[in-house]
This record gives C-alpha cells, sequence and structure tokens, in this order.
C-alpha cells in the first residue's frame, strides 16, 4: 500500500473583494498520493460543511488540464512547482509527508478576488472580444484544399491555440502584463489565411484594450513562459509586436 501523507495547508480565506482576508490553517491526514490538489480541497470542503463552516472556494471545471479554469498559487508558484501541469493535475505524489502547502489566489490588480481562491478573469473575456472576430462561411462543407495550410503553420497555429486562457502567466508576471496571453490569441488566429484580414488591426485593438484593463508592459523576464500549463512561448510576444508595429 502506498505511504499515506499528512499535509499543512495555509489557505487565504476572504469573503469578498471588499473585506479583508487572512492565511487559515487546516491539517489534513491520511491522504492518498493519488490525490490532486483540487480532491484534497474537496476533502477539506467536506469537512467545513459538516462542522458547519464555509466551504473553500476554487474554480475548476475539466479537471483535466483543458478548461483553464483552475489556477492559484501553491507556495507562490502559479499552479504549482511542476512545470506544465495545472493545478487540476498536480497530485500529492510531488509533495513529502508533513510539507506545508500556502495556497493564495492569483495576486493581480485585473483579477479581483471574488472569494478565497477564486478571481474574475472576464477581463480575458473582454480581451478576446476586443479583437473582433473571423467570419467565414457556414454553407457547404468547404473544399478541403479551398486554403492551403503548410504543415509547420497548422503546426504552430495549433502550438499557440492551446492557451487555456488561465491567467497563470499574468499572475506571475512582476508587471501583471496579459502579453503572452494577447500574443498566444493572436498567433493562433493571424497565422492562418482565415485570419489574416484585420491581423494588424486586431493586435492594435487588443493592447489597447490591455492598457484599458490595467494590465501592465513587458519586461521580457519570461516568468510567463516558465509558469504556462501549454509551454507557450514567449517567442509569441516578438510576433504579436512586429504586428502591432
Ligand atoms: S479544471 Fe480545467 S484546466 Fe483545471
Amino acid at each position: 500500500m502506498k505511504k499515506r501523507l499528512s499535509l499543512k495547508l495555509l489557505i487565504w480565506r476572504q469573503k469578498s473583494n471588499t473585506t479583508d482576508g487572512n492565511f487559515k490553517e487546516y491539517i489534513m491526514k491520511g491522504l492518498s498520493p493519488d490525490l490532486s490538489i483540487l480532491e484534497v480541497l474537496d476533502q477539506l470542503n467536506e469537512k467545513l460543511i459538516i462542522n458547519g463552516d464555509r466551504p473553500i472556494n476554487y474554480d475548476h471545471d475539466c479537471r483535466e488540464g483543458i478548461c483553464g479554469s483552475c489556477g492559484f498559487l501553491v507556495n507562490g508558484l502559479a499552479h504549482g512547482p511542476k512545470s506544465a501541469t495545472t493545478i487540476c493535475q498536480l497530485y500529492l505524489r510531488h509533495f513529502k509527508d508533513n510539507d506545508t502547502l500556502v495556497l493564495e489566489p492569483w495576486r493581480v490588480k485585473a483579477f479581483k478576488v471574488i472569494q478565497d481562491l477564486s478571481v474574475n478573469r472576464s477581463s480575458l473575456d473582454r480581451l478576446i472580444a476586443s479583437g473582433g472576430y473571423v467570419s467565414c462561411q457556414t454553407e457547404e462543407i468547404p473544399d478541403a484544399n479551398k486554403y492551403l495550410i503548410s504543415p509547420s503553420k497548422a503546426f504552430t497555429s495549433f502550438q499557440s491555440a492551446t492557451c487555456i486562457g488561465c491567467g497563470a502567466c499574468i499572475a506571475s508576471c512582476r508587471n501583471a502584463s496579459a502579453n503572452l496571453f494577447v500574443a498566444a490569441k493572436l498567433a493562433h488566429l493571424g497565422q492562418l489565411p482565415q485570419g489574416k484580414d484585420g491581423r494588424s488591426n486586431r493586435a492594435k485593438l487588443m493592447n489597447k484594450q490591455m492598457r484599458e484593463e490595467g494590465f501592465g508592459s513587458c519586461s521580457n523576464n519570461l516568468d510567463c513562459e516558465a509558469v504556462c500549463p501549454k509551454e507557450i512561448s514567449a517567442d509569441w510576444i516578438s510576433w504579436m509586436n512586429n504586428d502591432y508595429l
């Protein structure tokens, strides 16, 4: 049988964005190393509810690393210490018995705390909306060879499209810059023939919205790239700046 773990959790508790928050300590014992951090929080919430306490609020949906809903800081690192991993895919086997885990929400001005570990990331939705839309005909199924796209372009476009919009890049940037997020969105559309129309205008509009939402500017520290669970390259920021200029 696998060795069970005990953890000390220091979790940020905050009722709303108009109240102050603080860290609260919870001890969890007899945990299977196969549990994810979210599953530990599920177990903790069951205990809190049974005791009549308010459960911990945190975002999640797919729990498979694809939706981008989950995300908070574990010991100061976005999505925790394991690279290329979302918080829902971070398992206790990556920690040691009696470890202390400090869980806190993304600390970004443009992401107001909703409650506890959950923040409002609707600024990212507005960023995407600011870029407008790409129109295409929806009549008959188009001929597969109508738009010729090289395999390398299809590959790099798909790579940038893997951004799940979790906000880890922004939460890890000392300037709270959204450049990697915006660059990924621009690059997956702008490399394909369907998205070529309005490509540089899209870059201008999204950059304007970035400033309006209060995101900072990029100073090339590359912390965004280091924490991206989808390993999106910061090279796309240069690509975006090229379009912008
Ligand atoms: S819950 Fe969907 S990526 Fe984590």
